[in-house]
């Protein structure tokens, strides 16, 4: 399938509104409401660190931003949709305030921030949509003052192993080397997976289902490692859109499936390494 950029994807009229509507209430009908826990996720954060100046890079339809900004912290975002960006201008002026708090640039290579400016940059679902995360995680690093704060959410690897279909055999396969496994070998380990769940016959897609162009999930593990290498401490974990069972039963039952799910988030808890399909990460500036 070819794939699109994924602001070209974020620019159509539904994505738009669906970024403006999704924070407004409380709602599991039309969809998991992951990106609220998000967010909670990410004020908690703000709350604890207190940084000065913040940028929300690819802030969208900039709902995130605004509830920030009424909480009191100095904040300003950008996005690379032009539809976004004008979604975010009415949604400003809406809650009164100065449309020029939200404005076009693009966070794989931001030009309207200066380097060594800003103390905490916000990537809330933004970064793993770059054509090379760790070029954008760099780019992003030079705006920040010295000990600034680097706080995103990234795509949960781990996650494939619970979801007992197509990604599971692909991360179990990678796992256990199986390309590289004696003939009949391969067959017998063929046997055990091959009743995992197909997701071609699901009814919700995911991002990669849609065609939308963006980076294959990171393993929480690694990570601090990874990190490191691009000069940023990870400080903290921190995972949300739970499953309480294999996505596969969403398909049953949607209510039911989400308020499970919803009724076990919780950032810290160990599960969240294999139950959650993403997580926040708060990294210091090195
Ligand atoms: C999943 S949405 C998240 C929006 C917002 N952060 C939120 O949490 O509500 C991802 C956003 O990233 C934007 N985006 C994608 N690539 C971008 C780029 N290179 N520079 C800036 N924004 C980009 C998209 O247009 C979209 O609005």
């Amino acid at each position: 399938m070819k794939k699109i950029d994924s602001f070209k994807h974020f620019n159509k009229k539904n994505s738009v509104n669906e970024y403006s509507q999704m924070y407004k209430k409380l709602t599991f009908d039309v969809k998991y409401p992951a990106n609220v826990k998000r967010e909670e996720i990410f004020v908690n954060l703000l709350k604890k660190h207190k940084p000065k100046k913040i940028v929300d890079a690819g802030c969208g339809a900039g709902m995130p931003l605004i509830d920030i900004k009424k909480r009191g912290f100095d904040i300003i975002g950008y996005d690379k949709a032009a539809n976004m960006v004008s979604e975010a201008h009415k949604n400003l002026k809406r809650s009164r305030l100065s449309s020029d708090l939200i404005f076009a640039d693009d966070f794989e290579n931001p030009k309207k921030i200066k380097n060594n400016s800003v103390d905490c940059i916000l990537g809330m679902g933004a970064f793993y949509y770059s054509k090379n995360v760790n070029k954008t995680l760099l780019n992003q690093r030079k705006k920040l003052r010295k000990n600034g704060r680097l706080i995103f959410s990234l795509r949960n690897r781990l996650f494939d192993i619970a979801t007992l279909n197509n990604y599971s055999k692909i991360f179990l396969d990678e796992l256990y080397e199986v390309k590289s496994l004696k003939k009949n070998w391969k067959k017998k380990y063929n046997i055990l997976t091959k009743n995992f769940s197909d997701r071609k016959k699901f009814k919700f897609k995911n991002i990669d289902e849609k065609g939308v162009n963006n980076h294959v999930p990171h393993n929480p593990i690694t990570l601090p490692g990874e990190m490191a290498k691009l000069g940023l401490k990870v400080e903290g974990i921190y995972f949300y859109h739970f499953h309480a069972l294999p996505p596969l039963f969403e398909n049953f039952d949607k209510l039911y499936y989400r308020k499970i799910s919803w009724k076990i988030e919780n950032p810290l808890d160990w599960r969240g390494f294999f139950l959650a399909s993403t997580f926040v990460v708060d990294c210091k500036k090195i």
